[in-house]
């Protein structure tokens, strides 16, 4: 099949306004949990985040979801990697989740800030011990000449760490907490005329619902 004829109709479900919560984080903890459910992909907590530099050049990677709520959406990361370092700059970040079996997508938009040395310290704690020497031993988005390189830069980490029941929060590595101040759920219909909400929060901090043309 040639690629430009490759389409579907999206058939399975319809997004009304009376089926919305009032709160966007309720909403995407409704739509979240299905999508869990649904069980569409071994990593349901994937999210692609977009971030750009302080030109407005743009770039996204994935990352994983490690808690939500009305403060917001919380990812972990090397702070000095490409991300960080532009979030740093600029702090506008978007998030996307595409659950297409479910013919449905969130997109999320704010500003971020960096979790505090607690927060981090308590998360970086609770990772599997692998995890954390990996932390220690990438340099993220740094170039390397070649995987051994990188893999001895483990094993020193590695053994520096032996002795230790507990591996310290390296101190360039945390958390970052996208604020959001638009949040808009799609799900797709018949005939391309799909159904859209947005929820964005107005000069008075309340969400404000609107339904989008598709
Ligand atoms: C399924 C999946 C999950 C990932 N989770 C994370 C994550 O939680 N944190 C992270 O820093 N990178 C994660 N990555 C790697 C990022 O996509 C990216 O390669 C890395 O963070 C460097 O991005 P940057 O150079 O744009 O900063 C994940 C990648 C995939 C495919």
């Amino acid at each position: 099949m040639k690629l430009e004829d490759i389409r579907r109709d999206y058939l399975s479900q319809q997004l009304n306004r009376k089926d919305l919560a009032e709160h966007p984080i309720d909403q995407f903890e409704r739509w979240f949990d299905v999508a869990k459910l649904a069980e569409l992909s071994a990593d349901p907590t994937a999210m692609v985040i977009a971030t750009a530099d302080k030109h407005g050049r743009i770039s996204q990677r994935v990352v994983l979801l490690k808690s939500f709520d009305e403060q917001g959406f919380v990812f972990y990361t090397n702070l000095h990697s490409k991300k960080a370092r532009q979030l740093a700059e600029n702090p506008h970040c978007s998030a996307h989740f595409a659950w297409l079996p479910l013919e449905r997508q969130v997109a999320i938009e704010g500003s971020v800030e960096f979790l505090s040395d607690a927060e981090n310290a308590a998360y970086f704690a609770s990772r599997p011990r692998a995890s954390q020497i990996a932390a220690w031993a990438s340099q993220q988005s740094e170039t390397i000449s070649d995987r051994a390189t990188l893999d001895a830069h483990y094993q020193q980490r590695e053994e520096e760490f032996a002795g230790q029941a507990q591996i310290p929060l390296p101190p360039f590595w945390g958390g970052i907490r996208l604020r959001p101040d638009y949040i808009e759920f799609w799900q797709g219909r018949a005939s391309r005329l799909h159904d859209r909400f947005s929820y964005a929060l107005n000069d008075t901090a309340e969400w404000q619902l609107s339904r989008l043309q598709p």
